[in-house]
């Protein structure tokens, strides 16, 4: 099957030299639900206006549905429904109005069957009843969801999503990614950003994870996470002596890196933290008892993606929000 996506070297570097994407391989498999992970100013959105022919790569190639972008572009749009951020909507005419404008600007659909399809697009995200307000009293939620909206005003092969969370409250969140869902299993591919990794592990096949404007992991969420391996929690009353064993094994073990507690566990332990890195189990626990350390705790733990995500991107999420 071809990719819904597919890049190789995508670069885009801004007139001020900074280059925002470098070297992009992007490979979204048809029906996958692709979420593009990354912090903010990871270069997800130019990657996003690149692939919709909005801002011309500086290098590299782009493909979307198997047509080349944007070389194909008024053949391939059509089947590509977008939300990006940007001034797409009139500020004085109404969400519907606004999605009337839209639907006239296609001009690969049926103008008769418009209104019944905007009303259907209007109610599947929740407009139904502010579709006659004016788009600037809109919040930023009412805002996204007619972008949405707008993305859906036909059926779509592609749904490109910038961030289509962003600025809802939980409620319209959990609305929107029930709606990402739908979606996907009417068989479309979804390719959506996001700086949120519980937006990953909840509605996504499939991950990319984007680092300072280079793509720095993709595959499955099961691929990606494998990747990473299990690692090893020791608490020990003597934690320099089990960390000293661990390096013995031929581990790299940190002390204090579980967050809240601080490496300190209760009447004076505390915690020592390694990659597995292929040593055995067994011995390592074997060796920590006989070492003396006072061993309290020993536990595996499968690398969970935001250990990924904090490993492959140096900070933890959202830390430029
Ligand atoms: N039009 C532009 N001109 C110059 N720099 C830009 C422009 N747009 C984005 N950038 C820069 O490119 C980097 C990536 O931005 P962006 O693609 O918006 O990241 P993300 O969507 O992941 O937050 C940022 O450092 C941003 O400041
Ligand atoms: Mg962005």
């Amino acid at each position: 099957m071809t990719a819904a996506v597919a890049t190789q070297g995508l670069t885009k570097r801004f007139r001020s030299g900074q280059v925002a994407v470098r070297d992009l391989d992007l490979h979204v498999p048809a029906g996958a639900v692709y979420g593009f992970l990354g912090p903010n100013g990871s270069g997800k959105t130019t990657t996003i206006r690149m692939l919709l022919g909005l801002v011309a790569p500086t290098s590299g190639d782009a493909e979307l549905l198997g047509e080349a972008m944007p070389a194909r572009r008024a053949g391939v749009l059509p089947r590509v429904g977008a939300l990006v951020e940007g001034p797409a909507f009139h500020p004085y005419l109404s969400g519907r109005d606004n999605l009337r404008r839209a639907d006239a600007a296609d001009r690969t659909v049926d103008p008769r069957t418009s209104a019944a399809r905007i009303d259907a697009a209007l109610e599947r995200v929740g407009l139904s009843a502010a579709a006659t307000k004016r788009y600037r009293v809109y919040s930023l939620g009412m805002r996204q969801r007619l972008g949405l909206a707008a993305a859906l005003l036909r059926p779509r092969e592609l749904l490109v999503l910038d961030e289509p969370t962003n600025g809802l409250d939980p409620q319209g969140t959990r609305e929107v990614r029930t709606l990402v869902r739908e979606l996907a299993a009417d068989g479309a591919t979804v390719f959506v950003s996001t700086h949120l990794l519980a937006e990953v592990e909840q509605l996504c096949s499939h991950v990319g994870v984007m680092s300072a404007g280079q793509l720095v992991a993709q595959g499955t969420l099961a691929q990606v996470t494998a990747a990473t391996g299990t690692r090893v929690r020791v608490e020990a009353r003597d934690p320099r002596r089990a960390a000293a064993v661990l390096a013995e094994h031929g581990l790299s073990p940190a002390t204090g890196t579980t967050g809240a507690a601080a490496g300190s566990a209760a009447d004076g332990g505390a915690v020592v933290e390694a990659e597995l890195a292929g040593a055995d189990p067994e011995r390592l626990l074997a060796a920590l008892v006989a070492s003396g350390a006072g061993v309290r705790q020993f536990a595996l733990q499968r690398a969970t993606l935001e250990d990924l995500f904090v490993t492959l991107t140096g900070e933890g999420f959202d830390v430029r929000a």
